[in-house]
Order: C-alpha cells, then structure tokens, then sequence
C-alpha cells in the first residue's frame, strides 16, 4: 500500500529550499498583501526572472495601495511597459482605486471578498488569501496541476481536473496555508518539472503515484488537439 503525503513533508523540503522572492515575507513575518497582489498579478504570463527588476522598480514607484490608487494611469502603463499582456496594467490600477476608495486602502482578508475585485480571478484570490493572510486556500496554477495530479495518479484530463486537484490541495492544507501555497510551486518549478522531472530530490517521493508507476511525464492529461 502506498503511504499518503503528508504537508508537513513538503514544508520541512520548503524551510530548507525556499526561495528568497521580494514579494515573500521572511520566516515569520506575514507578508505585505499589496505587494503578494502586485507579484502575483504580474506572474500570471511573465516569468520569475522577467518579473522581479519589473516588481522592485514598481513598488520603488508606488509603495502602498493608495500611491498606485492616486498615480496617474499613464504613468501605471510607462512603470508596466515592457511586461506585456497591458489589460493587466489597467485591472490593476482599477483594483487599487477600488481597494484605496472603497476598502480604506486595505485588501479583503478572504477568497470571497477577493473574488469581487477588478482583475481577481480563482487563482489569484486563493493565493492572495493563503499568502498574504495565512487562509486555507488552493492556490492551483499550471504548477500546482502538475504536481496533484501526478501525486495522486489523477487521469481526468486538464482542464476538468481542476476541482479534484482543488480538492486535494484542501485535504492535505496544513497549519500554514501561505507557505504550503507557495510550497507546492516552489515544488512544481525546480522538482516536479514538466520534463526530467528530479524525484530522487522530492519530499513526495514515497507517495507519489505516477513516480512509482513510471508515468510522471503524462501527468497532467490534456485532451488530444
Ligand atoms: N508563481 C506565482 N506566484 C508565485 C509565488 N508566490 N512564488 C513562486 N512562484 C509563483
């Protein structure tokens, strides 16, 4: 019989092999919400390595939610140029006026009232929940997919997987909903990569199904196209 994951494995590999993001609190701290919300906005189609001189210069240009609130929107766009995908831009500046004018400057504290905001989808709420306010939410990007689905050996095909790998990220959330978050892409990023993926170095490598069936690469199914 094969042993169930436990979250606490992947958090004793997280406390070792955690990435310093300038968007991440350090160990005990609890993180900025405005800035988790930037990040992850701006990590949504851009990389890691694109995002953070990107990141850094815009919380140099408006370091709370009321500065970016109050700047002008052509100078929101000049601070964005360069990262693309510019609806992002102007949903941005549009949450912020709403969190600055209708919210005293500060973000909804749970995925529900996250949700109602301007450019907040499923993902982005659950991660902003988790990561800046410690809530036991799924955050499920590609990453997160990835990683359940072959963790449990999940056959539905992507994209109607997505409420079972919800399901399973909620039934193993452990007392640190932020760091389990980020956890499980830390994990998809550098371990559980799409290709060569490295299990000898994964804290689920007892549990983890497809490893043990040899079938790691065909997770997560897709439909044919
Ligand atoms: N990708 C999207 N959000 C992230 C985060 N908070 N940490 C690492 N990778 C991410």
């Amino acid at each position: 019989t094969v042993r169930q994951p436990r979250a606490a494995d992947l958090l004793a590999w997280y406390d070792r092999h955690r990435r310093v993001l300038p968007w991440r609190a350090l160990p005990g701290e609890q993180a900025d919400p405005y800035r988790v919300w930037a990040s992850e906005i701006m990590l949504q189609q851009t990389t890691i390595t694109a995002v953070k001189p990107y990141f850094e210069r815009f919380m140099a240009r408006f370091p709370t939610v009321d500065a970016l609130a109050q700047a002008p929107s052509e100078s929101v766009m000049q601070a964005w140029a360069g990262l693309g995908y510019y609806s992002r831009a102007r949903n941005l500046h549009a949450c912020a006026k709403v969190v600055a004018g209708q919210h005293g400057g500060r973000f909804p504290d749970t995925e529900e009232g996250l949700r109602e905001l301007p450019g907040i989808g499923a993902y982005t709420a659950g991660a902003v929940a988790a990561i800046a306010f410690d809530r036991p939410a799924a955050a499920v990007d590609g990453n997160v997919e990835r990683v359940m689905t072959r963790l449990f050996a999940i056959e539905e095909e992507m994209p109607g997987a997505k409420p079972l790998v919800r399901e399973r990220v909620l039934a193993l959330m452990p007392s640190r909903p932020g760091d389990f978050a980020q956890a499980l892409m830390d994990l998809g990023a550098t371990i559980c990569t799409p290709r060569s993926p490295a299990c000898g170095l994964c804290p689920w490598r007892e549990p983890c199904r497809a490893r043990i069936a040899g079938t790691q690469e065909t997770y997560p199914r897709k439909a044919a196209k």
